[in-house]
């Protein structure tokens, strides 16, 4: 039996101010962001990166947890202490992504469906002794002609609520991550609608299966234009129709919401977030957070390069970016305090 205190874990998680650095990445995946700067893809490099982006001075200050990949979850410091350890002397929360990726959906052209159930009682035991404190599981709906489908909204749904139910009896909050994709030239009407579609699915499978919304994390994707739509909404269009989709399917008992990123800029990433901070003030039953990867380690990754001597200047630029993202999760975020910052 676990000790974790789920209700006060799943609090922490989305307190104001703060939100979750999202590193679990895959290697394949940490691959593709090392390829980007010219890194080889060693273990070593792996380790010294995410020691790094731990390491950054008064990372607790704005990231509540840090969500881990299984290899970077048993790793350690440079002088030895494990991940975990450092995290948790910083005030972070330790976290473990223990999907095992979306995979081919069967009859389903295009679409997916993601694995990872098989085993996965012995696994969050096995993360819980570690001392993971959370769980991420991600599923991906696409949008695009003809899909997404109900069999592959329902088939999400399904393996999000199992893994949820799963996590909680294991003593691991369970962050529920149904990713609506922001590819393709889809108008920001039709990710409306396909976002509501799916969170009505979820919300109905975590009922199904019995999960107490008071210890979980919603992690949506925010309602916006497709990547390559001709007509990009304005921020605050984002904002309201985010948080209208969200109004009308997410009870207010779940513990918070922190957003993915999704290939968003950083800076946009951040303004949206901060719109509906601002514009919907004291109307929200929820806390409303990030929970982001490639927004909060862009500059850091860019600025790092793989060389020891630039380690100090990704620093900044992760502790920069928590920051501004601290400030938009209470609609504090202007244009302003970006620039002072990068100063
Ligand atoms: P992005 O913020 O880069 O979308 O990553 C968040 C994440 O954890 C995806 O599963």
């Amino acid at each position: 039996m676990s000790t974790n205190n789920l209700a006060l874990i799943a609090k922490a998680m989305v307190a104001s101010g703060k939100g979750i650095l999202a590193a679990d990445e895959t290697t394949g995946t940490i691959g593709k962001r090392f390829d980007s700067i010219q890194v080889e893809n060693t273990e070593e490099n792996r380790r010294a990166y995410r020691d790094l982006l731990f390491l950054t001075k008064g990372i607790g200050d704005h990231i509540s947890g840090v969500i881990l990949y299984d290899e970077t979850l048993r790793q350690k410091s440079s002088d030895g202490t494990p991940f975990v350890k450092l995290l948790e002397k910083n005030g972070v929360l330790p976290g473990i992504k223990v999907d095992a990726g979306a995979k081919p959906l069967a009859f389903c052209s295009g679409e997916t469906v993601t694995e990872g159930l098989d085993n996965l009682p012995k696994r969050c035991t096995e993360y819980v002794k570690l001392g993971a404190k959370f769980a991420k599981w991600r599923a991906v709906i696409d949008i695009g002609r003809d899909i997404p489908s109900s069999t592959s909204i329902a088939a999400n749904a399904h393996a999000l609520a199992r893994y949820a139910a799963i996590c909680q009896e294991a003593g691991l909050v369970p962050i529920v991550e149904p990713e609506v994709l922001m590819d393709g030239d889809h108008t920001i009407e039709r990710c409306e609608e396909v976002t509501e579609w799916t969170l009505n699915a979820v919300y109905e499978a975590l009922y199904l299966h019995r999960v107490v919304l008071e210890h979980s994390v919603l992690k949506p994707s925010m309602v916006i234009s497709g990547k390559k739509c001709p007509k990009q909404a304005p921020v605050d269009e984002v904002a309201a129709r985010t948080v209208r989709v969200l109004k009308r399917t997410v009870p207010a008992a779940v513990a918070g919401i922190a957003f993915l990123s999704g290939g968003q800029s950083d800076e946009v990433a951040t303004a949206h977030l901060n719109s509906m901070n601002a514009q919907f003030k004291g109307e929200l039953p929820w806390p409303l957070s990030f929970s982001y990867g490639r927004a909060l380690q862009q500059a850091s990754l860019k600025a790092w390069k793989g060389v020891a001597v630039n380690v100090p200047a990704a620093q900044a630029a992760l502790a920069h970016r928590a920051r501004m993202n601290g400030m938009a999760t209470q609609g504090r975020y202007s244009a302003d305090l970006e620039r002072k910052g990068q100063g």
